[in-house]
């Protein structure tokens, strides 16, 4: 096992009801402004109820949240709070409006100039942010509960990510009724992206850690279970949306990435077609993993068996025809769950690898994964693999 520091300070508040625990989470006196996307958490009446928690307390709303949040609209929030004296953040929706909400902490108090500098050093200049919240309506990215964020910069038509001990959460309300009025597509979406966080810390190589590893294989095994159960559900069902949400907080808390090697090679690949193209965050990461997998098949080939075996059950033929049949496996899972896994499922070919690769450079990714072997050459193949 490698050396690790683990320290994850968001508190969770977790079931049905809880959103009524504001009343004790958000200090008394604090003055409060409310983040949201669209216009699901009105229609939902989640808005309602957590205004309703709030009391007394003075707040005011910032809609128009956008998914794949972008830089442009959190300045907009950034402004509202200089000039409304906010002094707590309550973010209410799914990763983007978390995200967007780190972001807005940060850059509120940030001292470097434009706080686009915060993305461009992934966050290693970020000295202190706002204390924020979170009611989480879509488990999916584990923003609930982790210090990153990712933001696109619409005129420079870039995406990316930072962290820093200063971003998490100080709670987030985790309520699986708020999840019953998703769409098919974004539970899906939600599904997969968990189970790629997941695979991102796990499917590297072996370094003993067995704990760490125990506990991604239970929660592939549990996305495994429940995610076709959340399609087919005539009613929803609480244990399901309880579950789900769960892995997905757990998938990406820091817990089962402490002390073992990391990949992100799929999400970095993922978050230029997003920024280029406009696809799904979920979807991207399923179009990118099963041919990454194959490509690394040799660097990654002990822990590729081992998920063979411990997930999907395959215990027969050569060493080459397991990782075969788990790659298909986890192909096939994604379409299952109704999400493509190629390019040529969303319209694109092979116009839009050499538009990828020229991002990727511009954004230093160029030695990606668990080895920094995927050079932009690897990448390259990889989405050549994906069309
Ligand atoms: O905007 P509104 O009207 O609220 O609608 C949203 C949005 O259109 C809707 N929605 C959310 N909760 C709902 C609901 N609709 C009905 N009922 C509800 N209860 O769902 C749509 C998508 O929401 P969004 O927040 O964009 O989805 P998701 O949670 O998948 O977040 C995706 C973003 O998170 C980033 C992604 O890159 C992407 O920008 N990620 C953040 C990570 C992190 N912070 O650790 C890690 C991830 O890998 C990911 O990169
Ligand atoms: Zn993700």
């Amino acid at each position: 096992m490698l050396n690790f520091d683990f320290h994850n300070p968001t508190h969770i508040v977790f079931g049905q009801g809880r959103i009524a625990d504001l009343a004790k989470l958000v200090p008394a006196a604090a003055k409060v402004l409310i983040l949201v996307g669209g216009a699901s958490a009105e229609k939902t009446g989640t808005l309602a109820e957590v205004r309703a928690a709030l009391g007394e307390r003075e707040h005011a709303t910032f809609t128009g949240i956008e998914p794949n949040p972008s830089y442009e609209t959190s300045m907009q929030a950034v402004a509202q709070i200089r000039e409304g004296g906010f002094d707590f953040l309550l973010a209410v929706g799914g990763g983007s409006v978390i995200d967007a909400t780190k972001f807005i902490a940060a850059a509120v108090l940030f001292e470097g100039g434009d706080p686009w500098a915060i993305l461009e050093k992934f966050g290693r200049n970020v000295q202190r942010a706002m204390p924020f919240g979170a009611v989480l309506t879509l488990p999916a990215t584990g923003s609930e509960m982790n210090n990153g964020s990712v933001i696109t910069h619409r005129a420079k038509g870039a995406k990316l990510p930072f962290s820093s001990e200063h971003t998490y959460p100080v709670f987030s309300v985790l309520d699986p009724t708020k999840t019953y009025t998703l769409p098919p597509q974004q539970l899906a979406n939600g599904v997969v992206d968990a189970f790629v966080h997941t695979v991102e810390q796990y499917l590297t190589y072996p370094v003993n850690a067995l704990v760490q590893d125990r506990f991604a294989e239970g929660i592939l095994h549990t996305l495994i279970e429940v995610g076709p159960r959340l399609l087919t559900a005539t009613e929803p069902v609480y244990d399901d949306r309880a579950n789900l949400m769960w892995a997905a907080t757990m998938a990406l808390n820091g817990l089962i990435g402490a002390g073992v090697p990391q990949d992100w090679a799929t999400h970095m690949i993922g978050h230029e077609l997003t920024a280029l193209h406009g696809i799904d965050h979920a979807r991207t990461l399923a179009i990118v993993l099963p041919a990454l997998l194959n490509e690394r098949r040799g660097p990654k080939r002990a822990k590729l068996l081992q998920y063979a075996e411990r997930v999907w059950g395959i215990t027969t033929g050569s060493e080459d025809e397991r990782i075969t049949a788990a790659i298909e496996r986890t192909r096939d899972f994604f379409e299952s769950m109704g999400i493509r896994t190629r390019l040529s499922g969303y319209g694109l070919g092979a116009e839009v690898i050499e538009k990828v690769i020229a991002q990727l450079e511009a954004h230093g990714m160029v030695k990606l994964g668990e080895q920094r072997e995927i050079t932009p050459a690897v990448s390259r193949r990889i989405l050549e693999a994906a069309l």
